[in-house]
């Protein structure tokens, strides 16, 4: 009996609402177990509008690759195992030394020696990409591999899952915006634009040490961004789309959108039985809280400073800043220079001033993310 309720110890926090980085961190000790040679397990995503594979979550010591992004059209030796939907196994990989990519130098650069990379599959669809690296070289055996081979289909099994529950989510606010004929004033690309800001300055505020923000969150914040005004359904159409400034009771009414928007979360959240999603909190936070600022004088709760999770700080600069730089029923569009400067006057008393610091020091990527996503017909 005792034997039993050991095993299941050792397994049962994969089962919690732990996140898919804290599930692959207690597999990776699980696998070590076994193999203790296995230094890093790192799990690459698949983007399939991109075509660029990008880093997910890993367990390490070090972390070599983050926030990282590749084209799949410059790692041949990816896209062959991807084509072939076989795994491989490098056993040595000073056989890279000569002409390889930045991903696999910062991979050696950090010492590792070895690799066995497996591809991961939803059905038949590609969907990333799972590493396992060592410190030492030859020291993957032929016989270990049939297990490693096992411990890839669970992590493919964990990865799917939580790809699933995201698109179902998504897929369902999806359905919630078209059935209510929302006719959105934030038309365009507005929610493509300030999602890339958004994970814009994540990434850099990540880059520049901030331990909060992992690859997965950088990754669901992205995704969930766009959901930020989902409340918005719940104005009615004659203030949402009204030519000019609202009065005071109208106004009253547009400011519930964010609380509107938590309780939509709440109950689309509980249908779906995905009460636990790993998540949900981020996707509640950015919905409910877009509205506060720091110095705890927003809206709906007059929350302050830290207690503005980080995610929901960023999406309100991001925001505000598309907002700003973008034609309105009551305003016109601003140049990048006047949201700027209106960012900065915001900085500090509303807006948390690394995250606009940030953007404002990204000018280049912001330019870019406008003219890849510009409202202009042409
Ligand atoms: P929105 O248009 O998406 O604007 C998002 C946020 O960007 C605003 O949140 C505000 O923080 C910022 N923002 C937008 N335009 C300006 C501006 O000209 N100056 C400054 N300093 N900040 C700006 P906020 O104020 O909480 O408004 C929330 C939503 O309420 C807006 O979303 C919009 O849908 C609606 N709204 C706000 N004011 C008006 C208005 O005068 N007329 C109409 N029709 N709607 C308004
Ligand atoms: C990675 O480990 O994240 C990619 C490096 C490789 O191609 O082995
Ligand atoms: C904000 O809501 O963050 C800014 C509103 C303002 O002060 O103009
Ligand atoms: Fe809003
Ligand atoms: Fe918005």
């Amino acid at each position: 009996m005792e034997e039993i309720v050991l095993a299941y110890g050792r397994y049962k926090d994969l089962h919690h609402t732990a996140s898919l980085s804290e599930k692959i961190r207690i597999l990776h000790q699980v696998i070590r177990q076994d193999f203790s040679y296995i230094d890093r397990v790192a799990v690459a995503l698949f983007d399939r509008n991109m075509n660029t594979l990008k880093t997910f979550v890993q367990s390490a010591k070090d972390l070599p690759l983050q926030f990282y992004e590749c084209l799949m059209d410059n790692a041949p030796s990816l896209m062959e195992i991807k084509a072939r939907k076989k795994s491989r196994l490098v056993n040595d990989m000073s056989v890279f030394e000569n002409g390889t990519h930045e991903h696999t130098k910062k991979i050696a650069a950090n010492g590792y020696q070895a690799s066995y990379s497996v591809p991961l599959f939803d059905s038949r669809a590609f969907i990333g990409m799972l590493f396992f690296n060592s410190y030492q070289k030859n020291v993957f055996l032929e016989q270990d591999l049939a297990k490693l081979d096992l411990y890839a289909q669970l992590v493919n099994s964990l990865v799917v899952n939580k790809l699933q529950s995201t698109q179902m989510l998504l897929g369902t606010f999806r359905s919630c915006l078209s059935l209510v004929s929302y006719k959105d004033p934030e038309t365009g690309n507005h929610l493509e634009r300030m999602a890339r800001y958004a994970r814009l300055i994540a990434r850099e505020l990540a880059k520049q040490g901030n331990p909060g923000l992992s690859d997965e969150i950088i990754e669901t914040l992205f995704m969930f961004a766009p959901l930020h005004d989902i409340g918005k359904i719940g104005i009615p159409d004659s203030i949402l789309l009204k030519p000019g400034k609202l009065d005071e009771d109208e106004w009253q009414i547009m400011q519930t959108h964010s609380a509107k928007g938590r309780e939509i979360i709440d109950a689309v959240a509980q249908h779906l039985g995905l009460k636990s999603f790993d998540h949900i909190s981020l996707l509640q936070n950015i919905s409910g809280s877009h509205h506060e600022t720091i110095d705890g004088k927003g809206y709906p709760n007059r929350l302050k400073q830290d207690e503005i999770p980080i995610e929901t700080q960023i999406v309100s600069v991001a925001d505000i800043f598309d907002a700003l730089t973008s034609h309105r029923s009551y305003k016109p569009a601003w140049s990048n220079e006047k949201a700027f400067e209106e960012l900065k006057r915001l900085s500090g008393t509303k807006l948390n001033s690394d995250c606009v610091r940030t953007l404002i020091e990204n000018e280049p990527a912001v330019k870019e993310i406008q003219k890849q996503f510009s409202d202009d017909p042409e």
